[in-house]
């Protein structure tokens, strides 16, 4: 089979190009490693010393046995018993200071690039987050990240040591008596290659095994975290039957895989027999007369360090081998969190982004058109403008690309066509955390993180006082229920506190916005989930904290819009109308369609 494999140029070339892959990971390792590399350096010293210590107690008992045959020359038992009890003592503390090595630089390495993932994420649009399943993410993040400790902890070392263990004996062995040396490893290049060469072929398994499982655990996530409508809509077996074809996939993948990673270690527990059968068959040749004109020439004491070395001889293959898959999973895993890395951010900060010298607050969309891909188009040619100071309703039936257009603003996505401008730049044209500094968006969909209502308020703005704290808590009508809460502010919301009401929700990220005190205020539905009487005493409170902010809202509620300064229509993607209100109404157009409409439907 390895032999088949290595000789055809396609394989040849294969083998080459793994080669440089290999070089490539193993320098992205080593470069991951960053300041502990003295840490990985002396761990393998440790190894070495380790396995050098071995290597000595065979050779002290074969003095043993000289000397026994020859008790003239004998020194003292007492000395060489002690010694190979030193020995010992210092093989067990160099084998504990070489694992601790390499487990500390592989966590320190593991918490930094877990960070590099996370930071790396935190670049991406949400487009790209969109493309990829969350949950897939998050298996990927962890998952991945901590699989690459079992490559620095025991990958390089272990590695490191199955090269040198059995090259040293060999060496040793050789030095010892050369041609029943020769006789004795003609089994090693043989084991060393197939190990080799089947764990190459389980690589690409793993690789697909563990993208399998990610799909699973984010399938579960997914669906555990929408339970109640799975519940609500009686979906249990269905949901169960997708999660089943998944994990039948995923079990499939990973016993398949397992078939093959696991013949090394049988292989090797058979081979490891082949040098002792050899040197028996050799048996017949083998002679201890020293003065022997035939055979194979063996002094019985050297012949006692060849059954303890052959014995050890094969014992880092083994190791190896069982690391194998661990290995080829960490491999693959560390192939996919450095693709991760390399996959550069798509919506960063243009070559000479600059902070505008006189910066003005209006909104500007020339032209833009925009699709999430490219057969679905969501807005045409849309042209609107929110003067500095005004506050201006976008309206349209649902799905018409209202909250697209809020996020095309704050550069979450880039217009296909078109120029989408704060004051008079491109919001290209300048920084991404300058533009987002100066845009509040309270999204349509609140995100509250685990942790207490003031974090989630104070999300980035952590130097605010109580006074203004308390203030925007009042004006974004979240004082009613937070007085309720037996802990206030300091309650806590999400996944481990309390789940909010929708309304509730919204008055926080209202709040949130509002603490961010920027001058350009973008609320999509900011209010759609309270009743009206709490609406409209935020409207009101909002009206005089947002004077002189430049406000777009979007709203599906009458009453937010009627207060707007200019309402903008929006259908099948374009702008179809743009007044006041009074003129718009009057007119009989679109708007006033819309608006019958929903009178229709309001109850
Ligand atoms: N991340 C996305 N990827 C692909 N398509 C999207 C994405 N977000 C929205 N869309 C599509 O783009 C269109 C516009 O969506 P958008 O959320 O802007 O509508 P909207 O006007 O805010 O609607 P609503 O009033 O319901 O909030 C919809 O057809 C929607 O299916
Ligand atoms: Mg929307």
């Amino acid at each position: 089979m390895c032999a088949s494999l290595l000789s055809s140029p396609e394989s040849g070339r294969l083998v080459a190009e793994g080669a440089t892959l290999t070089v490539q990971f193993v320098s992205r390792i080593w470069n991951a490693l960053a300041g502990d590399r003295r840490l990985m350096v002396w761990s393998v010293v440790c190894g070495l010393v380790f396995t050098a210590l071995g290597i000595i107690p065979p050779l002290l008992i074969r003095q043993m046995l000289i000397w026994i045959r020859d008790p003239s020359v004998a020194g003292s038992f007492w000395v060489l018993g002690s010694l190979v009890a030193v020995i010992y003592l210092f093989r067990g503390v160099f084998r504990y200071l070489y694992g601790l090595c390499s487990h500390i630089a592989a966590y320190r390495t593991l918490h930094r690039l877990s960070l590099a993932v996370y930071r790396h994420l935190q670049k991406m649009s949400p487009a790209y987050l969109n493309r990829r399943h969350s949950g897939n993410l998050v298996a990927r993040t962890m998952g991945d990240v901590a699989a690459i400790e079992d490559y620095i902890a025991h990958g390089i070392p272990e590695s490191m040591l199955a090269v040198v263990i059995p090259v040293t004996m060999s060496v040793v062995l050789l030095v010892i008596n050369w041609q029943l040396a020769l006789v004795a490893l003609a089994p090693l290049p043989v084991i060393a290659v197939l190990v080799y060469v089947i764990a190459r072929r389980t690589r690409n398994m793993w690789r697909g095994v563990r993208s399998r499982f990610a799909e699973v655990s984010g399938r579960i996530q997914d669906h555990l975290g929408g339970l109640a409508v799975i519940q609500s809509f009686r979906a249990e077996a269905a949901m169960a039957k997708r999660v089943e074809a998944e994990s039948l996939e995923y079990r499939d993948r990973i016993i398949h895989a397992n078939r093959w990673s696991l013949v090394p270690s049988g292989v090797i527990e058979s081979a490891s027999g082949a040098g002792l059968v050899l040197i028996i068959w050799a048996g017949g040749w083998i002679t201890t007369d020293p003065n022997a004109t035939s055979g194979l020439k063996v002094d019985i004491a050297d012949l006692v360090v060849f059954l303890l070395y052959l014995g050890q001889i094969v014992l880092p293959f083994l190791r190896l081998a069982n690391l194998t898959d661990t290995l080829q999973k960490a491999r693959a895993s560390a192939d996919r969190v450095f693709e991760l890395l390399d996959t550069p951010a798509d919506i960063v900060d243009r070559e000479g982004a600059t902070v505008p010298e006189n910066p003005s607050w209006s909104i500007g969309f020339e032209n833009v058109s925009f699709g999430y891909s490219e057969d679905a188009v969501v807005l045409r040619e849309v042209s609107f403008r929110v003067n500095e100071g005004e506050t201006v309703a976008l309206v349209g039936a649902t799905g018409v690309g209202k909250t697209t257009a809020c996020h095309l603003l704050s550069r979450f996505y880039e217009p296909d066509a078109g120029v989408v401008k704060l004051g008079d730049v491109d919001v290209a044209a300048v920084p991404l955390s300058w533009l987002r500094d100066q845009i509040a968006l309270v999204s349509q969909d609140v995100f509250l993180l685990a942790g207490t209502i003031r974090e989630n308020l104070l999300l980035g703005r952590e130097g605010v006082s109580d006074e203004r704290l308390e203030e925007a808590v009042r004006v974004s009508g979240s004082d009613e229920f937070v007085a309720e809460l037996v802990d206030g502010l300091e309650t806590v919301v999400g996944e481990r506190g309390i789940r909010l009401s929708g309304g509730q929700k919204q008055r926080i990220a209202l709040c949130r916005a509002l603490l961010k005190d920027a001058p350009v205020l973008v609320l999509d539905e900011a209010t759609s989930a309270v009743d009206g009487a709490t609406e409209s005493r935020i409207k009101q409170a909002l009206r005089r904290a947002t004077q002189g902010r430049t406000v777009l809202v979007v709203a599906h509620r009458l009453s937010t819009i009627t207060s707007a300064d200019r309402i903008v229509v929006l259908e099948s993607g374009r702008v179809v109308e743009t007044g006041t209100y009074e003129e718009m109404s009057a007119a009989d157009g679109p708007f006033a369609r819309l608006c019958r409409v929903r009178e229709d439907v309001e109850w």
